[in-house]
């Protein structure tokens, strides 16, 4: 099914992903999105809060995921859909809007969008993109590290339709679905890379575990981030990243 070929919309939720997954177990299939006008326990990355008011757009998406699943690859679905938040926000406003590891979209260095990517059933192929843009409402300082999250209106000067934002949006996920379906992942990450906000940089990474100081030099196919430390080179996972410079 067409991504947003069957759209469930709310004036208030929980949290676009939470209802998405209820719907997935009761069996509606891959390419269903679900819109909230307000998310009253919208969830960021690593547990955090995400605040949801009126006038962002909050949607998830259940993505058809076995291609990745079985090469190991989930790190490329959150890239994927970074790079359609990124490309449809400058086909609206010729912003140039860039996508930050592991998956912000930044608009003059300043995050615009967070994406929180879930597996949902290994066994069935089924993943959740969730994202989340910060349209037309105000926004507080940034938590996670970028400098100061911003809205796309703040940046533009004027209000973007969300009607519009959200056409784009699905047409541009579509396309890359159906890439990673028919196996071509790799085109994702070349359009990461050339999309991206930091690679090249020296970046400060922070895990659950360790912090990591080095030039960002590459993704992997996984959509890991390659670290060029002082003394060894570093592939990581997951975590926090910091632009120093
Ligand atoms: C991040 O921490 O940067 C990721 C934020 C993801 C927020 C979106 S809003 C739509 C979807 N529903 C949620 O509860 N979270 C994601």
């Amino acid at each position: 099914m067409k991504v947003g070929q069957k759209i469930f919309r709310y004036d208030s939720l929980t949290s676009t992903n939470e209802v998405l997954k209820e719907l997935a177990q009761d069996g509606f299939e891959p390419g269903i999105v679900v819109i909230g006008g307000i998310q009253t326990k919208g969830r960021g990355r690593l547990d955090r809060t995400w605040e949801s008011p009126e006038g962002g757009l909050w949607l998830s998406v259940l993505m058809d995921a076995t291609p990745v699943f079985h090469d190991n690859k989930f790190g490329v679905i959150p890239l994927m859909a970074s790079c359609a938040v990124a490309r449809s926000i400058t086909a609206l406003t010729e912003l140039e809007a860039r996508v930050k590891w592991p998956n912000d979209v930044m608009i003059n260095g300043r995050k615009t969008c967070g994406i929180l990517g879930e597996i949902l059933d290994l066994e069935k192929g089924l993943a959740i993109i969730g994202i989340g843009i910060n349209v037309n409402n105000s926004v507080r300082e940034g938590y996670d590290f970028s400098p100061v999250s911003t809205s796309i209106h703040e940046e533009v000067g004027r209000e973007v339709s969300l009607e519009e934002l959200e056409h784009v949006l699905l047409d541009e996920l579509d396309r890359r679905a159906v890439q990673i379906t028919e196996g071509s992942s790799d085109d994702i990450l070349e359009e990461w890379r050339s999309l991206s906000d930091t690679l090249g940089r020296n970046v400060r990474i922070t895990t659950t575990t360790c912090e990591i100081v080095g030039i960002a030099k590459d993704i992997d196919e996984n959509g890991s981030l390659i670290v060029d430390t002082d003394d060894r080179e570093v592939t990581v996972l997951a975590g926090d990243c910091e632009h120093l410079e």
